[in-house]
């Protein structure tokens, strides 16, 4: 009997690699998505790469009643992978209520009905944008929580402590907590990808836009940062990568009967790498040359973060694999796929 786990925001870039490498694993899938950052096609790309069609459920995980009726007509849902929600640091500057609303009514829903359908683990969703700018690189799970720089950040920071204390409460439920650098990259298949809505905020996929000539030139966010070519540094984890590290995270959950209620991994390379080396990568790769100029800073970077992965390396058995030359390559196949559509 194949275990079925629910995706939320399964439609999404990180929730349909994810349900990709769920299925190859053997697990069933059902996704719930509100499609506000993503297309119902992507199921079609799904079901192109696995032979299997995922359950789909269009719906908003805000709404409780949604929810229940969810788990109601897909019983047997043994665990959750919580993508859904907002995720573009600026533009939660600008409308914290909806990030607030989106990302924390999602989880708090998610939690409150495990138990009575008897779900037993959920992974999270989180983000590197937790520690805010290190002291020191690499960076691991014991590093300080800094105060978030933007509700984005906020809602992340908060629902991990949503999670420690709906646990710690005696909510008989696991979780694991994964903290990701900075995804990239697409199926080598080319099949689905990154779909950025309108101008793209983060580098690749600009980045790949520019290659491509639907954008003029990319912008390097400043280059007199304290770094060795004075960009800014990363942790660029491939998309495949990461994807990968959730089925071996709910796999644990579901199967490791002696782990702890909660668990958190940093999933990142541990190789830091400046946007003009992510550029210089790309270009090598592919033979496509990147017209960039140099711009000023962008408000809110922080300059150097990179992920020390020993944890997730010796306790989930998990490593980035995939080289930034193949991630670069694919990345650039999927833009040539989507042709000239913004
Ligand atoms: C990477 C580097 C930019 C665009 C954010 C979120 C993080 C996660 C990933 C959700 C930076 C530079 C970018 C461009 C550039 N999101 N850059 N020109 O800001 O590290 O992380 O996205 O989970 O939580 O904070 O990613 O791709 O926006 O930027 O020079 O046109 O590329 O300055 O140094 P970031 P990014």
């Amino acid at each position: 009997m194949k275990k079925k786990i629910l995706v939320t925001g399964g439609t999404g870039y990180i929730g349909s690699h994810t349900t990709v490498e769920l299925i190859n694993a053997g697990y069933e899938v059902v996704i719930i998505d509100n499609l506000s950052n993503s297309n119902r096609e992507v199921i079609d790309g799904i079901e192109a790469i696995t032979g299997v069609r995922p359950a789909f459920v269009e719906g908003d995980c805000t709404d409780i009643a949604t929810l229940r009726n969810l788990f109601t007509s897909h019983p047997g849902i043994a665990g959750i992978i919580n993508f859904a929600a907002s995720k573009a640091v600026g533009e939660s500057v600008q409308k914290p209520l909806l990030y607030y609303r989106n990302n924390l009514v999602t989880l708090m829903n998610l939690l409150e009905l495990m138990p009575e359908f008897g779900v037993r683990g959920i992974v999270f969703s989180s983000s590197c944008t937790v520690y805010g700018e290190p002291d020191k690189n690499p960076i691991d799970e014991t590093a300080p929580i800094k105060a978030a720089t933007s509700p984005y950040g906020n809602t992340k920071q908060i629902s991990e402590e949503i999670i420690e204390d709906y646990i710690a409460s005696g909510a008989p439920i696991k979780s694991i907590i994964l903290r990701y650098f900075n995804p990239i990259g697409a199926h080598p298949s080319a099949l689905i990808g990154e779909l950025p809505v309108g101008v793209p905020q983060n580098l690749v996929p600009y980045l790949t836009q520019t290659a491509a000539g639907i954008r003029e030139q990319l912008t390097v966010f400043g280059n007199d940062y304290s770094t060795p070519d004075g960009s800014c540094i990363r942790d660029y984890i491939d998309i495949i990568d990461l994807a990968r590290a959730h089925v071996i995270a709910m796999t644990r959950m579901l199967d490791g009967a002696d782990t702890d209620a909660v668990e958190i991994f940093n999933l990142g390379t541990g190789r830091g790498l400046s946007v003009l080396e992510l550029i210089n990568s790309f270009e090598a790769a592919t033979g496509v040359k990147v017209p960039y100029r140099i711009g000023e800073r962008r408000e809110g970077d922080i300059e150097k973060i990179w992920a020390d992965p020993k944890k997730a390396n010796e306790v989930l058995g998990w490593k980035a694999e995939v080289p930034v030359e193949d991630t670069m390559r694919n990345a650039w196949a999927w833009q040539q796929r989507l042709g000239q559509s913004l």
